[in-house]
């Protein structure tokens, strides 16, 4: 007899002969009688088994306790109406056992898969497959294989072609580090692996390939978070001869597609906001636009003030900027001093608050701003009766960043989030460079090869960072889902970049030759971006953490729990590779 899936069955099965096999999700006795609720990736039903009509197999899984897998064949029964189970899918019907056996003992588990009990999560980690019983755990992976296939057919449909590219390779410059592996042949050599197929991508546009998609593993050695695993996976695209809006057409065609599969429907065309202006506006490049909060400028408010910490900032350069919590002015004094802490992290001093409380407008610090300054921060910021506002003074980049900050935090705090809006945006104009200090290095904002604006061109050797480059980023919901850029396709122009970013002509020979070799061969113009596949189906699934779409996570420190990976290796295999470990970190 064919094995049925335990969900699926139903009144209109009721009569039917069927075969179940299956785990013991839940047990319960009664005199003589057995109730086992079966469990398998469809669902869970209820079987019953009677020691006077069918003693063989009652007797069978008498010992069947839970997670055990058994087999059971038997017969569909409505259930008495005042047994209807409202809450289980299968509730209006049971399986009437008549004959069943063991296929698997279960040994004293250290957590159940049914959702209950307080494991911890590294209990979870390491019994993964128990972990992965749970239905909502198979419910986002089902999630990500529907939508691994729809992107695959919705690129297919367009001529794009899957083309798999190396692992095992040479460094990509992401803004990761790398992870080697030794090789054994060419001693004290080693490959990188990819943290993303970028220069295969661009080497496959100079191969005439014009369409390119792929989904692919990506490695990256970098402090981990929710959002960030080491090892994720890209939908990778590459074009020959796009342009910016060929990009942007595909992607929210894409979203069009799989978001549905989630009941999240895209509004088309997304909003565009120009990287400057959401950083100013957000202090993010990822800003949430599910609220409308936004930040103020009121350093004209506030340069001339007696008040040291303003007039200072802003005589030294640096600019004031404010946020308003709306309802805030109840905020507790440790409140604000967490508020702080967290501006702290960004190089902020802290955050400085005005309340409008009782009909009273107070700043912090009493007695050093004019009641004329205060009023006009109060109204530059829309101040209502029982608002906070949050200042901080200093260098822009670091304003920025704090009060962006500040703002998502807030923003989750006071429930500002309309859970109903779905906040899709393209960010563009993002800079090609950008730099700590004018000590410091130019360093890429996405990564080198990314094209500069043609308007800007000229100022590429007198002000590099006021070049915008032909790169976008798209957000949902303040998470960066991907980013990507039209390349940069002349050797030339590439030379030159690679110049500015203090790579000499010789480093840029030795790591990318084969790409500058490659653009001097015919290489049409190209563009593409990657998007983060574990992130897309997070936010699809409601899901806080990539761990519960990714069938085996790692953890923050990077290790797999289940498997004890990294782990030592026998001397032997070192041997081989020519290496020696030792215990602190080799000395400059
Ligand atoms: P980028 O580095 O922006 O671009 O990566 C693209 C997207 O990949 C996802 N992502 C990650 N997801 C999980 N864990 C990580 N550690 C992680 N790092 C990145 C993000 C991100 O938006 N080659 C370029 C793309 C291009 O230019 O075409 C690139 O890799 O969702």
């Amino acid at each position: 007899m064919k094995r049925s899936p335990a969900g699926t069955l139903s009144l209109e099965d009721v009569g039917k002969q069927v075969k179940l096999q299956a785990w013991v999700h839940r047990r319960r006795e009664h005199a003589g009688v057995t109730f086992l609720n079966l469990r398998d990736r469809s669902g869970i039903v209820q079987v019953v088994l009677r020691s006077n009509e069918h003693p063989e197999a009652f007797k069978a899984l008498d010992p069947a306790r839970i997670e055990w897998v058994v087999e059971v064949e038997g017969l569909v029964a409505a259930r008495a109406r005042d047994m209807v189970n409202p809450d289980m899918a299968t509730g209006a019907i049971e399986v009437l056992a008549q004959q069943a056996r063991v296929l698997s003992r279960a040994d004293a588990l250290p957590f159940t898969p049914d959702g209950k009990g307080d494991a911890s999560e590294e209990q979870r980690l390491k019994y993964r497959y128990l972990e992965l019983r749970r239905s909502e755990l198979q419910a986002n992976l089902l999630l990500r294989h529907r939508v691994t296939l729809e992107i695959l057919k919705y690129f297919d449909e367009r001529d794009f072609v899957h083309v798999e590219t190396p692992i095992l390779t040479r460094s990509t410059p992401e803004g990761a580090r790398d992870y080697l592996v030794p090789s054994r042949i060419h001693r004290g050599e080693f490959y990188a692996l990819p943290q993303s197929p970028q220069l295969f991508k661009q080497i496959l546009m100079a191969s005439g390939l014009e369409r390119y998609v792929q989904i692919a593993r990506c490695f990256r050695d970098e402090d981990l978070r929710a959002d960030r695993q080491p090892e994720f996976t890209q939908v990778d695209i590459e074009m020959s001869f796009p342009d910016e809006e060929d990009i942007y057409e595909l992607i929210e065609g894409l979203f069009a597609r799989i978001f549905p599969l989630a009941g999240i429907h895209p509004v088309l065309p997304f909003p565009r906001l120009k990287y400057a202006e959401a950083i100013r506006r957000f202090g993010s490049d990822k800003p949430d636009l599910r609220f409308d909060l936004e930040i103020v400028e009121v350093t004209e408010h506030l340069a001339d003030s007696n008040f040291r910490a303003f007039r200072g900032t802003v005589a030294d350069g640096g600019v004031i900027r404010a946020l308003r919590v709306p309802g805030g002015a109840r905020a507790s004094r440790r409140e604000v001093d967490v508020w702080s802490d967290r501006a702290r992290v960004f190089g902020a001093a802290g955050v400085l608050t005005l309340r409008r409380r009782d009909g009273e407008k107070s700043f912090q610090v009493k007695g050093v701003l004019t009641e004329q300054e205060i009023d006009s921060v109060s109204e530059a910021l829309e101040m209502a009766e029982g608002d906070l506002v949050l200042i901080v003074a200093a260098r822009e980049r670091v304003v920025a960043a704090a009060l962006g900050a500040l703002r998502t935090e807030v923003g989750k705090q006071y429930d500002l989030i309309d859970p109903d809006r779905q906040a899709f945006l393209w960010i563009t104009e993002i800079p090609l460079v950008e730099r700590d200090s004018d000590k410091k290095p130019w360093t890429s904002c996405n990564h080198p090869f990314t094209a500069p604006c043609c308007e800007d061109l000229g100022k590429l050797e007198t002000d590099p960072g006021a070049v915008r480059a032909r790169a976008y980023d798209v957000v949902f919901n303040g998470v960066e889902l991907g980013g990507g850029s039209i390349r940069i396709h002349q050797a030339e122009l590439q030379s030159k970049v690679f110049e500015l970013l203090g790579i000499g002509a010789e480093e840029a020979e030795s790591r990318f030759g084969f790409l500058l070799e490659a653009l001097r061969f015919g290489a049409p113009p190209h563009g593409g971006l990657a998007l983060g596949l574990d992130r897309i189906v997070m936010l699809m699934a409601g899901a806080n953490s990539l761990r519960d779409v990714i069938a085996f996570p790692k953890t923050t420190s990077a290790t797999c729990l289940m498997t004890s990976a990294p782990s030592g290796v026998d001397a032997e295999q070192l041997r081989e590779l020519g290496i020696k470990v030792t215990e602190a970190p080799v000395a400059e």
